[in-house]
């Protein structure tokens, strides 16, 4: 597909933001438009070196705005939307469901009705692509010996979030099956690299690590998540909007399971390394356990595990991998050290968020 002109929802927030960077550089002649409401996990630094680009736009405004959205559709001419935007912390949608229900469900909602309105009513005929990015979350948790999620595992979301992103996962495949619109969805598994808003695991534990503050470990850190570099992630996106089947879904991951203790480990070690290799890190984070001869591993502390935690998950990639030729090329070992160290670089960046 040759679409050039493309509205990103959610593009201040982490993978929005790599999205952009990422597209900007691959094509920069397309037109970028990032439909952002700033909320917490918004952060219009994520963007920084755009400013003068004027094939980038920034909009602050809410995607449950139907007559902002579809303003936007018609004045930029609009032919993909690629849609990020939600609320997508699991620990906030137990404690405060409401706003994921509005922003998950509603919001892609009101999206799917502009889409609609602009391709399919007013510009009948014209090439688009309305492309959501969604969670390995909505299929549930698998036991220890179960085969990896795959496309046709039947949906069973077990927390508010999940719920929410499978709502509307469930709507964009109805306005393609019903209406005609041309959409393609990804289930990704969990996502990792630079400007991830420090309450998720591995910026949380990181910036824990470098001020010397306890790493809370829920239950007994054995729960398993499937890791991808979010720069793979956008790979991998890119592949779907260019050359995905309308209609289809395609789970996006790197076949790389880990607990959690394992990669709290992981992080610790990372860290506990590069300060023996650079011994100014010391001056920089007098806290960190790594500058004063010690291990960031002795700040590991196991807290009361989170209601309704699923224990595994790990996705089956294969249909992206055979049908566009997707490939991974991050390993986590080495991604995770390349974090550590965007994190370490970049304390103006976190430092007012925490
Ligand atoms: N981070 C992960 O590991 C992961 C894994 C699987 C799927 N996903 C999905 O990927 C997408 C992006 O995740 P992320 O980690 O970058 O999220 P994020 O929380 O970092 O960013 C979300 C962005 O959406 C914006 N936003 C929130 N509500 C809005 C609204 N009503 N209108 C306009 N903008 C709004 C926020 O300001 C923020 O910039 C989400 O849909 C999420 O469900 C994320």
């Amino acid at each position: 597909m040759t679409l050039q002109k493309i509205l990103v929802t959610g593009g201040a927030g982490f993978i929005g933001s790599n999205f952009v960077h990422n597209w900007l550089n691959r094509y920069p002649d397309n037109l970028i438009v990032v439909l952002d409401l700033l909320t917490y996990a918004g952060n219009l630094k994520n963007l920084e070196g755009l400013e003068t680009n004027p094939n980038f736009q920034f909009v602050k405004g809410d995607i449950c705005n139907y007559d902002l959205v579809y303003d936007l559709l018609q004045q930029f001419d609009i032919d993909c939307i690629v849609h990020f935007a939600a609320e997508s912390h699991v620990d906030r949608s137990i404690t405060g469901p409401d706003a994921f229900i509005t922003t998950n469900i509603i919001g892609t909602h009101t999206l799917l009705k502009a889409a609609r309105k602009r391709w399919i009513e007013d510009k009948k005929g014209i090439e688009h692509r309305f492309h959501h990015i969604s969670t390995d979350e909505v299929y549930g948790s698998l036991g220890p010996d179960e085969p990896g999620f795959s496309e046709k595992t039947p949906y069973s979301p077990n927390s508010p979030y999940s719920a929410s992103k499978a709502s509307s996962d469930h709507l964009v495949r109805a306005y393609h099956h019903t209406y005609g619109l041309d959409v393609t969805t990804t289930n990704c598994s969990n996502n990792y690299g630079p400007y991830q808003f420090p309450e998720k695991l591995i910026p949380l534990m990181t910036l824990n690590c470098l001020r010397g503050k306890l790493l809370p470990v829920y239950g007994d850190g054995l729960n398993i998540r499937d890791w991808l570099h979010v720069k793979d992630h956008c790979q991998g996106i890119e592949l779907v909007i260019r050359k995905g089947v309308p209609g289809q879904t395609y789970n996006i991951g790197c076949q790389c399971e880990k607990t959690n203790m394992e990669i709290v480990n992981a992080i610790c070690s990372t860290i506990d390394k590069l300060f023996v290799k650079n011994p100014e890190l010391a001056h920089s984070y007098p806290d960190c356990p790594a500058g004063k001869g010690s291990s960031c591993k002795e700040l590991i502390t196991f807290v009361t595990d989170r209601p309704g935690h699923d224990r595994r998950y790990g996705i089956n990639c294969a249909r992206i991998e055979k049908e566009l030729g997707f490939k991974c090329s991050h390993n986590l070992s080495s991604g995770i050290e390349e974090t550590v160290l965007w994190y370490i670089k970049n304390e103006t960046w976190w430092k007012p968020l925490c």
